[in-house]
């Protein structure tokens, strides 16, 4: 089996502005995913030209900036298996308006610009992403999901004959 993938995912503003974030971690953890990085944060309008910058110049970028600095984001890094590009699915489009019913963005936006959630495109831009919200410290993937954990205490259980 291929190994486990991170990838970052941010609650935006509105997201965050409208109490959504259990109700759309929920949507990861449900899947399996194991959630190995997490901070509510205020992007900064640097931290936001590093995070966007390729779309620097776009006709929407300065907005772009202003709303991702308006209020806390929750930042994460997701791990597990096609991390990418399922939680794209789990994400949805980019434009609410296009995104399968069931999606995130389906589920809870209704416009572009307000389209409560990030998350990166492809594995090289997971990487970038990542380790612009996070250091390495910041990253704790050292537990078990909970198959793991069982199969480990049956083990000890065994040995100890109980
Ligand atoms: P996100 O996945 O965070 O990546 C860039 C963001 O720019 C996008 O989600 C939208 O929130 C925002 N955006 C606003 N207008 C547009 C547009 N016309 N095309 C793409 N993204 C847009």
């Amino acid at each position: 089996m291929k190994p486990e993938e991170r990838t970052f995912v941010a609650i935006k503003p509105d997201g965050v502005k409208r109490g959504l974030i259990g109700k759309i971690i929920e949507r990861f953890e449900n899947k399996g995913f194991k959630i190995v990085g997490m901070k509510l944060l205020q992007v900064t309008p640097e931290l936001a030209a590093k995070h966007y910058e390729e779309h620097q110049g776009k006709s929407f970028y300065k907005r772009l900036i202003y709303y991702i600095t308006s209020a806390p984001i929750v930042a994460m890094v997701i791990q597990g298996y096609n991390a990418v590009e399922s939680v794209r699915h789990i994400v949805g489009a980019t434009s609410p308006l296009n995104a399968d019913v069931g999606t995130i963005r389906a589920d809870f936006a209704q416009i572009m610009e307000y389209n409560v959630v990030h998350a990166s495109d492809s594995i090289t831009s997971a990487e970038r992403e990542i380790g612009i919200y996070f250091k390495p410290e910041e990253i704790y993937d050292n537990w078990q999901s909970m198959q793991e954990l069982i199969a480990y205490d049956e083990e000890r259980y065994n040995q100890q004959g109980l």
